[in-house]
């Protein structure tokens, strides 16, 4: 087989989209958008009530199997107030994932709390079930007000592992292990709709789900995000509380704590009602597409693509590739951008930050490894 240079390699990638200059994620819209979005312009119901938000709550709870839904401005104020509702508060911690967007960090950092970072799984590049039972059994113990971090002395107050990418980590494990030391999880499913593990939908795991919406995800409100869960209770106090909290009365203005204005307008819900009618388009179309960088990526020495395990269905949302080497992780990034085809590295692992690096964490031994090889590919979806 000829084997492609990384400038031929991008020169492929223009034709998989046949664009001259291929962005890493951009959305489509092919379907009722402008329709929706009109409406709520004629209707005059551009803001924080309105039909498309009551169809979007109803949509994303059916999609994702759970009881509720929130929709909120995005994924970040989403992934804030979901902690609070499971109870973080300031100085307490937070386990997450160091390999991750910096909102999961900045999510727990709002709330005044500390975040602490396990190891992800090379696999699926998300919390490693195996890491977090082994920061728990040497640093945590359980007291009757809660888990507590011996070292620390504070109390481990949640849980958020993250599909990177929309890859489903080991969240069944993570549930079995959070169960056993009493700590709720918030799955950071910001990547993940539409994606699965055992047929039981992401966001679901968790005492609370969150999803993002913004405009490089799988379908998008322009900016948005929500919180799923099966505990309505705790959904509808995130939903008083990201509408400013106010008591309900016919007209006055009574407050009894503090509340945010997190809430999507539902202009932007318009938008994502019609785009959730496309998932099933969208994620076939990012199928055929992960199929076409198969073929492709066979060409290229030294870049293998990221699979999902087999009991998983993933939404295909962003292609990543591990380079055998950080020199080749840098000659791909190199080439491609040169050539107006624009990949990314991962983020940099949290702790590696000056804002979180003086935060515990493990090992990291496969984060470690991952922030230095991976490579996010073109993953737009594509027409019919
Ligand atoms: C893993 C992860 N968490 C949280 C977020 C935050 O979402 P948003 O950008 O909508 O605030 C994102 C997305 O951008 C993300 O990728």
């Amino acid at each position: 087989m000829t084997r492609l240079d990384f400038a031929e390699l991008s020169a492929a990638i223009k034709q998989l989209f046949g664009q001259d200059q291929v962005p890493l994620h951009v959305p489509l819209f092919q379907g009722n958008e402008k329709k929706y979005v009109n409406d709520t312009l004629d209707s005059q119901q551009i803001s924080s009530t309105g039909s498309y938000l009551d169809q979007l709550e109803s949509s994303l709870a059916e999609i994702t199997q759970t009881s509720s839904a929130v929709a909120m401005v995005n994924g970040t104020s989403a992934l804030q107030l979901a902690l609070q509702v499971v109870g973080v508060k300031g100085g307490e911690e937070v386990i997450t994932q160091a390999l991750t967007f910096i909102a999961t960090a900045n999510a727990i950092a709002y709330n005044q709390a500390y975040p602490v970072f396990v190891d992800v799984d090379a696999d699926t590049m998300g919390m490693s079930p195996r890491a977090l039972k082994a920061f728990l059994e040497e640093f945590a113990e359980i007291k009757p007000s809660g888990t507590y971090n011996k070292l620390t002395g504070r109390r481990i107050a949640a849980c958020v592992p993250v599909h990177s990418f929309g890859f489903m980590c080991r969240i069944d494990e993570i549930v079995a292990i959070c169960q056993e030391w009493n700590i709720p999880i918030v799955e950071d499913a910001a990547e993940a709709l539409g994606s699965s593990l055992n047929n039981k939908p992401a966001g679901s795991f968790g005492s609370m789900g969150v999803f993002s919406f913004n405009g490089n995800k799988i379908v998008t409100s322009g900016g948005g995000g929500a919180i799923v869960s099966n505990n309505t209770a705790d959904a509808d106090k995130a939903r008083f509380l990201s509408m400013t909290a106010r008591d309900s009365h016919a007209f006055e203005y009574n407050y009894s704590v503090t509340g945010y204005n997190f809430r999507m307008p539902n202009f932007n819900a318009a938008l994502l009602c019609a785009q959730l009618e496309q998932l099933e388009f969208l994620k076939e179309s990012k199928k055929k597409l992960y199929a076409d960088y198969q073929s492709l990526l066979q060409k290229i020495d030294g870049v293998e693509l990221i699979a999902p395990p087999n009991n998983t269905d993933w939404n295909h949302w962003l292609v990543t590739v591990k380079c055998e080497s950080k020199a080749v992780r840098d000659a791909l990034l190199q080439a491609t951008n040169e050539n107006g085809v624009v990949t990314r590295p991962v983020w940099k692992l949290m702790h590696h930050l000056p804002m979180f690096e003086n935060c515990q964490k493990d090992g990291q031994h496969n984060a470690r490894h991952l922030e230095e090889l991976i490579v996010n590919l073109p993953s737009s979806p594509r027409k019919a």
